[in-house]
């Protein structure tokens, strides 16, 4: 196993170019399953996520060819089967999402449910309903979905208790291709939902309101393929403004749609950084002294991302002041705090709440990734800290950063991978 060793104190200066995203691609790859038509997918980001979905897809019958670096090329003329084992959801949640295309294409589904994961229980209850009011039997048994549809999936009425990206997804997905018409209410808002609906319009799906929280889907009899580019992701261009705004210096972040990130950019402006926005770039400098105290609460878009939290943490945790973060999607997602506190930070957790006194440095240490988006804190901090970090079970990194040492690297960071004999 491999880890991640930052030299810190250099401020960063350069430019970084922003991928696909990665919450988009894994459930834009389960478009292909929808149709016996091509799909090509540009703008890919080549993460483990992807890979393992890929090997998922493939385990379904899809040819799943990578043509250069960041085009994927799907196809499935026939399903080869219609069960996702639970050795291949296990890897990654997001795979679940194939249960509602399988379902809509074959009639019948066999998957893994994909259990909890560190960040919180994460059940998939919101899903199941979906699938049931759209006419699906479902049943449980031994760990797995059984679906059926015999007649096909009828359009429903669907009315959501709480916002759930993944569940406003896979009710897109299965119903593109029911009979009649679905109204989802108080669907998710998110970006990736928007381009996963404009990938499938491209393909015939009459799908409205994407984005909005009600969204309509006409249902159709079949979808034809598509090249879709795959919207750059949101969540890595905040991890590296932030690691900017943490660590210091000036960099240039392209291929950005940095409307995406409304919710961050004021709260990077109060905490002392200078964000310059241009039409595909964004430009985050600052200089010395410490940071000013933030204060944040995620919620879903447009609201502050869960998924920045943690590296919004490592910032402030240098301020000169208290900040209160509290994180409201997901019950167990303060991983970071004892790592951080490892480097010096001064953090107590309270329930949701964690309560940042600002420290002067962070100072290097041997820390432990233990999700995607803390690990990415930890790198955050560790570009700033005086002297050296290590932080081991880098897999967590490689599944939604796409070249992280070396983007970083090339803004004067000093960062690199090294084989983790204790790991
Ligand atoms: C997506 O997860 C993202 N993952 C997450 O990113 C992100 O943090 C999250 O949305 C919120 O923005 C992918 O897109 C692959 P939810 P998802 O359904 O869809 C509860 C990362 O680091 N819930 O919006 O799983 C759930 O437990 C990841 O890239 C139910 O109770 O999130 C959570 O508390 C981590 N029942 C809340 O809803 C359900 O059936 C919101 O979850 C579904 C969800």
């Amino acid at each position: 196993m491999d880890k991640i060793v930052i030299e810190g104190s250099y401020p960063l200066r350069g430019e970084i170019r922003i991928s696909g995203a990665k919450n988009s691609a894994i459930k834009l790859m389960a478009v292909p399953l929808l149709t016996d038509r091509p799909v090509t997918l540009t703008n890919m980001p080549r993460l483990r996520d992807t890979r393992s979905m890929g090997g998922l897809l493939e385990h379904l019958g899809l040819s799943v060819e990578q043509d250069g670096d960041s085009t994927l090329k799907l196809h499935a003329p026939d399903l080869a089967g219609t069960e996702a084992p639970y050795d291949l959801v296990r890897k990654m949640r997001a795979s679940f999402n194939v249960l509602g295309p399988i379902l809509a294409r074959e009639g019948q589904a066999r998957v893994s449910l994909p259990g909890g994961c560190a960040i919180g229980a994460r059940p998939v209850d919101l899903h199941l309903k979906a699938l049931e009011a759209l006419g699906a039997k479902i049943e449980l048994e031994q760990g797995y979905v059984i679906a059926s549809a015999k007649g096909g999936l009828k359009g429903a009425e669907i009315s959501f208790p709480f916002v759930s990206v993944g569940a406003t997804e896979h009710a897109m997905l299965a119903a593109v291709l029911a009979k009649g018409e679905t109204v989802l209410m108080n669907a998710a808002r998110e970006p990736e939902i928007v381009d996963l609906a404009d990938c499938l319009n491209a393909m015939g799906a009459k799908i409205t309101g994407a984005g909005r929280s009600e969204v309509r889907i006409e249902g159709v009899a079949s979808l034809s393929g598509t090249t879709h580019s795959v919207v750059p992701d949101r969540i890595e261009a905040g991890t590296y403004a932030l690691a900017a705004a943490t660590a210091g210096g000036s960099v240039r972040l392209t291929n950005v749609r940095h409307d995406h990130l409304g919710a961050l950019w004021p709260l990077i402006a109060q905490a002392g950084a200078r964000v310059s926005l241009d039409d595909d770039s964004v430009l985050i400098e600052r200089g010395t002294g410490r940071p000013n105290p933030v204060d944040i609460d995620t919620s879903a878009y447009p609201g502050f991302p869960t998924d920045l939290q943690a590296q919004f943490m490592a910032l402030v945790g240098l301020a000169d002041g208290t900040s209160i973060i509290r994180e409201n999607i997901f019950e167990n997602r303060f991983m970071h705090c004892p790592e951080l506190i490892r480097m010096g930070a001064d953090i107590t957790v309270r329930g949701r709440e964690a309560i940042v006194r600002g420290v002067p440095e962070y100072v290097g240490a041997p820390v432990m990734a233990t999700d995607l988006r803390a690990s990415a804190s930890l790198v955050n901090a560790g570009l700033a800290a005086r002297g050296e970090t290590h932080i081991s079970r880098v897999y967590h990194l490689d599944r939604g950063f796409e070249h992280i040492e070396v983007k970083l690297g090339n803004c004067g960071a000093h960062i690199r991978r090294m084989p983790d004999e204790e790991g």
